[in-house]
């Protein structure tokens, strides 16, 4: 297969783990014969300090005109603290989002066997952990009209839902159930939000046609304490905007690190891939920065285009390299130097040989190894 690839790497340690998903995405074309072929663009921070622009023109032509878009993370310190910035890095990838119609965002989260320990959240709770957040990706707070006072007193966001947009989500949703456990919570604030009412009725409405699907409703304040008190109660969570973005974070406290959280932005026509995490600025050019996200996102993106051996494969030299621990300082508090792109290194060399690796990975601690 041949694939034309977006990469936007943005900002902070986004270059340094998006690196590391080319070099895995190019294991894998050298493998299984495929071609992909990468457009880098500009976003973010960069790409205002570059151009003005959070999000150039030439940039969405580029998503505009490939196959998918391998996004890093944006953001930085200078605009966090300044809230009269009239241009943010985030607007950037709030209006990709918008401009390609990404209104689904599929977000995995899952508890390691080998990382059980790395989270502050006691191991019996975590155990056998494997949710889907499906979190609405174009519309609610995040959209609907901002207002500022002329005085600078007041100030709001409408949360503002139609219909349509409901449903759409929630029809992938219920089909993403179906293959997995068979629950659907919609989570929401249906006690107080209107928004939230209409996201109970539609998601009723629409749950008639998948009657093998069970379904039920949380509120989002009591949603967010379950998620750590008893978070593998949950197969498919269903959820707007805002809501999604915090209990996904949340959410990734389970699997021991941020770190560790991939994503897929879907539309009907264009499809994106990025790690949960933000551009972690303090971490920058380390060398310290988890790719795993980064890499599982590109998995996520293989499957997109149902190449699914070659995305299990993914999956399966990022598990051995958690259990060899060839892993960041996040969630490797045992083995020093292992950097970004060692981890990189490491599972594209095994998906060129995994056997002939495994020999090898014995010897990585103790550098006698000859991949890495
Ligand atoms: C995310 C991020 C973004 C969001 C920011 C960077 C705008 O936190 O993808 O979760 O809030 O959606
Ligand atoms: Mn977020």
């Amino acid at each position: 297969m041949k694939l034309e690839i977006a990469v936007l790497s943005g900002d902070g340690i986004g270059p340094e783990v998006t690196e590391q998903s080319k070099k895995v995405l190019d294991a894998i074309a050298h493998k299984f014969n495929h071609t992909f072929l990468y457009k880098e663009a500009l976003v973010g921070a960069i790409a205002i300090d570059k151009t003005g622009d959070p999000l150039p023109k030439e940039t969405l032509d580029i998503c505009g005109n490939t196959d998918a878009v391998l996004f890093g993370s944006i953001g930085h310190p200078k605009y966090d603290n300044d809230p009269s910035a009239k241009v943010r890095p985030e607007q950037g990838l709030l209006k990709l989002r918008k401009s390609l119609g990404l209104y689904a965002n599929i977000r995995p989260v899952k508890a390691y066997e080998t990382l059980l320990d790395k989270s502050p959240l006691k191991k019996e709770i975590i155990e056998g952990t494997d949710i889907s957040i499906y979190r609405e990706l174009t519309g609610g707070i995040y959209f609907g009209e901002k207002k500022l006072s002329k005085d600078g007193e007041t100030a709001s966001d409408l949360c503002e839902y139609s219909k349509h947009e409901i449903e759409r989500i929630t029809h992938l949703a219920f089909k993403a159930a179906q293959t997995r456990r068979k629950k659907l919570t919609l989570v929401d604030k249906a006690n107080v939000l209107e928004s939230s009412r209409l996201w109970r009725k539609v998601v009723t409405e629409v749950g008639k046609q998948y009657d093998d699907v069970e379904l039920d409703f949380l509120f989002v304040d009591n949603a967010a304490m379950q998620m750590i008190l008893n978070p593998s109660q949950f197969d498919v969570i269903l959820t707007e905007n805002m809501f999604g973005d915090i209990i996904s974070d949340e959410a990734s406290v389970i699997g021991g690190s941020i770190g560790l959280l991939a994503s897929a932005s879907v539309g009907d026509k264009f499809a994106l891939f990025e790690p949960i995490h933000g551009s972690y600025p303090q971490a920058t050019g380390k060398g310290i920065a988890n790719p795993i996200a980064s890499i599982l996102s590109a998995a996520m993106l293989l499957e997109h285009f149902e190449l699914f051996e070659e995305a299990e494969l993914i999956r399966k030299g990022v598990d051995k390299s958690l259990k060899l621990k060839i892993s960041t300082p996040d969630i490797n508090t045992e083995y020093e130097n292992v950097t970004t792109s060692k981890v990189g290194d490491f599972i594209a060399d095994y998906i060129e040989y995994p056997e002939d690796s495994n020999i090898n990975f014995q010897n990585i601690h103790i550098g006698q190894s000859t991949i890495i």
